[in-house]
């Protein structure tokens, strides 16, 4: 699964909200993470769990700035991440790394070395039992466990749930399936002739009769959804910029968007599956007194439409 997220952070995203989010975490999803952030001490030892290209860590660094603190925070993740250049050369008392390709099931710090550990919307996609476990064994006396982490009815779960049924919706994949036919039924295009004699050709008429009814029945179905999923911009620039390319570039292009659709797929089933429900979350919660983590707070983080955007659960370890 690290692969498609990889490849994700490798394009230079700060957050997993993609170009919905240009720069960093805002409004609830920042703040609710202050309190904590400040009352960090003098050579602090922070950790990052799924801390993808570091949104989290950057935000210790930001709260922190006006404070005479110097600390280390280290950002794991099991996919290939990295700070944004600007940012790893930013000057600061609190020193940033991130670790890629590294579990949060077995992490490489020694035992009761770490005064808070964190996670936005990573701790979640890993064995939660085993992660619990290890975050227990890192841990200091007193050291905090905070973790925000997805709602399974989050306005975030509740979108991407409609863009994953309208993607594995049969019509969708025969749409594809119909841009390779036409692609080889239009044959080489390369002069307004060519389109005369398409326009002409029974064959490519039906198959373009036949792609206007896909896309009508997907936009029926789930007009926002189809949107958000891009289907429908890829098949637009097939038609327009894609025109004129060769049987063979447009080809390229609709395996190009077969990946997309089926990371797409792939990313969604394992967002759906990482949720927390309320009968999952007291599951996982009845597993913190055998390792001796004890809970402060849980509480559902909404936005100002108060529209649900995720858990948020606050604990500590204590020993003895
Ligand atoms: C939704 S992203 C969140 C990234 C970042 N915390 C944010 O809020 O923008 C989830 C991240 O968790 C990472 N991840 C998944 N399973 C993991 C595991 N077992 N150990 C460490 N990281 C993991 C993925 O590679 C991905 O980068």
């Amino acid at each position: 699964m690290n692969n498609h997220w990889s490849e994700y952070w490798q394009q230079g995203h700060t957050t997993s909200f993609g170009d919905a989010l240009s720069g960093n975490y805002e409004g609830i999803l920042k703040s609710i993470w202050q309190p904590t952030f400040i009352a960090l001490q003098q050579g602090f030892m922070a950790i990052d769990i799924g801390t993808g290209n570091g949104s989290l860590p950057l935000l210790i660094r930001e709260s922190l700035r006006s404070e005479n603190l110097t600390g280390e925070v280290i950002g794991v993740d099991l996919a290939e991440v990295k700070l944004a250049e600007k940012d790893a050369l930013e000057q600061s008392n609190i020193h940033i790394t991130l670790l890629s390709n590294q579990a949060s099931e077995s992490l490489p710090f020694a035992t009761a070395s770490v005064d808070l550990y964190t996670s936005q919307f990573g701790f979640e996609y890993s064995d939660i039992n085993l992660s619990l476990k290890e975050a227990s064994r890192v841990l200091k006396n007193n050291g905090q466990f905070c973790l925000v982490f997805h709602h399974a009815n989050s306005m975030i779960l509740n979108r991407n749930k409609n863009i994953l049924r309208l993607i594995e919706l049969p019509q969708a994949q025969s749409l594809v399936a119909r841009l390779n036919d036409i692609a080889i039924a239009m044959g080489k295009v390369s002069s307004p002739d060519d389109i005369a004699r398409i326009k002409q050709d029974p064959n490519c008429e039906k198959i373009r009769a036949e792609i206007n009814r896909l896309i009508k029945y997907l936009v029926l179905f789930d007009e926002k959804a189809a949107q958000d999923c891009q289907l429908m911009a890829f098949v637009a620039q097939f038609f327009k910029e894609g025109l004129f390319w060769t049987v063979a570039k447009k080809q390229q292009f609709i395996e190009f968007i077969k990946l997309q659709m089926d990371t797409l797929k792939l990313r969604l089933t394992e967002l759906v599956q990482a949720s927390f429900d309320e009968a999952k979350l007291g599951q996982f919660v009845s597993h913190f007194n055998q390792h001796s983590i004890s809970l402060n707070e849980i509480k559902v983080l909404k936005n100002e439409q108060n529209d649900i955007l995720a858990w948020y659960l606050s604990a500590q370890k204590i020993v003895g």
